[in-house]
């Protein structure tokens, strides 16, 4: 009998945390949170994260406030920065098409691939705010037409970052005989993105190197994996999964569940209410009806990507039975947030990882034997 399931992978799982570029923690509560949007702060965190078995911090893209998330550093120039203070961790700078160009995106990141050894990736987002694109004067698209423009953008990054002549035709986009250089370097910055409408879904399986989507139980995690994966196969492409989860490890469960129960006791009702009508409409928005926050309750928004219903929510143990059932449904990365994240992120380190990697090396034994 071999133990690995025909969809997931036999590299082992990779983790990226989400990086608190923003005010007010990965929570719309007023809950004690230990964490900090400062530089000083998330440099530590960074460091923190790359001894811990950390591979990937994600940072945010925010142009104004939203659900709280009062202040906010802008994802590119901030990765940079963790790039810069850490020595192996790979920083993935949020980008958001329409403030951004793929001309500006190419050189910029291409100009950090080269300072950093290649430690920097991109998460091309397409937005889910429209009162934000208001603000700052830039036209919010019907939602199919972000993602035809998230497309066009990444087809162009990539255009960029691989040819000399670059020339391409789009409706939103177009270059002709375009050289950039330098390029980034041997190592290509991988192209993350987040959503988890059918738009989204297509766009990946066609273009992206890692789908990105909210939290989800594992049934419906691989309901979206076997879903990609299949149109992938069929556009002769490839792409990997990541999916999102709030980590409250403790030693017992019991206190675990306590430390959720007062996040939710603690939601700032009016912000988590203005969140879901902004991101109900964007999720509706999609004409299927799937975009990624159509079926989140009161208490899911109270993260903001959905991420207590992933469950990492208890002792070590469990917690890494649940990540290695990801992984068995075809995941490849687990993003995690926190409560208090640097020594949240420490104690996961030191009490979740190893035994994920345990339990995959067990797994790989018996599968070996078989
Ligand atoms: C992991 C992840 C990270 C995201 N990061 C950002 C971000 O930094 N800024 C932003 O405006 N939207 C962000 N989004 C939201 C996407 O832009 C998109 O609006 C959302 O996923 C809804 O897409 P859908 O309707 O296709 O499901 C993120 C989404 C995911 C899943």
């Amino acid at each position: 009998m071999t133990v690995r399931t025909v969809s997931s992978s036999p590299d082992p799982i990779r983790f990226a945390y989400w990086v608190p570029n923003v005010s007010g923690g990965l929570v719309i509560s007023k809950v004690e949170q230990r964490t900090s949007w400062d530089i000083d702060y998330n440099r530590k965190l960074a460091q923190i994260a790359e001894a811990s078995g950390f591979d990937y911090a994600l940072t945010q893209i925010r142009f104004t406030a939203g659900y709280g998330a009062e202040y906010q550093h802008e994802s590119v120039a901030f990765s940079h920065a963790l790039a810069a203070a850490t020595t192996k961790l790979t920083v993935i700078a949020a980008i958001l098409p329409g403030p951004w160009n793929p001309t500006l995106a190419a050189k910029q990141i291409a100009t950090i691939a080269q300072l950093t050894e290649g430690r920097i990736a991109v998460n091309i987002v397409s937005g889910w705010f429209s009162g934000e694109f208001r603000a700052i004067g830039e036209p919010w698209l019907d939602h199919d037409e972000r993602y035809r423009r998230s497309e066009e953008f990444i087809r162009s990054l990539r255009g960029i970052w691989t040819q000399d002549n670059f020339t391409f035709r789009g409706d939103f986009y177009r270059y002709s005989d375009y050289t950039l250089k330098p390029k980034p370097g041997a190592r290509l910055p991988e192209i993350f993105q987040g959503g988890s409408s059918r738009a989204a879904r297509d766009m990946a399986a066609r273009v992206s190197d890692w789908y990105f989507t909210n939290g989800n139980t594992p049934e419906g995690v691989k309901a979206q994996v076997d879903d990609i994966r299949a149109k992938a196969r069929e556009n002769g492409h490839s792409v990997k999964v990541g999916v999102n989860a709030f980590v409250i490890a403790r030693d017992t469960e019991e206190e675990a569940r306590a430390v959720l129960q007062e996040i939710i006791d603690n939601a700032d009702p009016e912000a988590v209410k203005a969140f879901g009508h902004e991101v109900k409409n964007a999720g509706k928005a999609s004409p299927e009806g799937e975009g990624n926050w159509a079926k989140s309750s009161f208490e899911d928004l109270v993260q903001y990507n959905d991420g207590f219903k992933t469950n990492l929510i208890g002792t070590p143990d469990q917690i890494a039975e649940r990540i290695v059932a990801l992984k068995d449904v075809g995941v490849d990365l687990a993003l995690l947030a926190f409560l208090h994240f640097q020594e949240d992120v420490q104690y996961f380190g030191e009490h979740v990882i190893p035994r994920v990697r345990a339990l995959e090396a067990a797994r790989e034994r018996r599968a070996e034997a078989a």
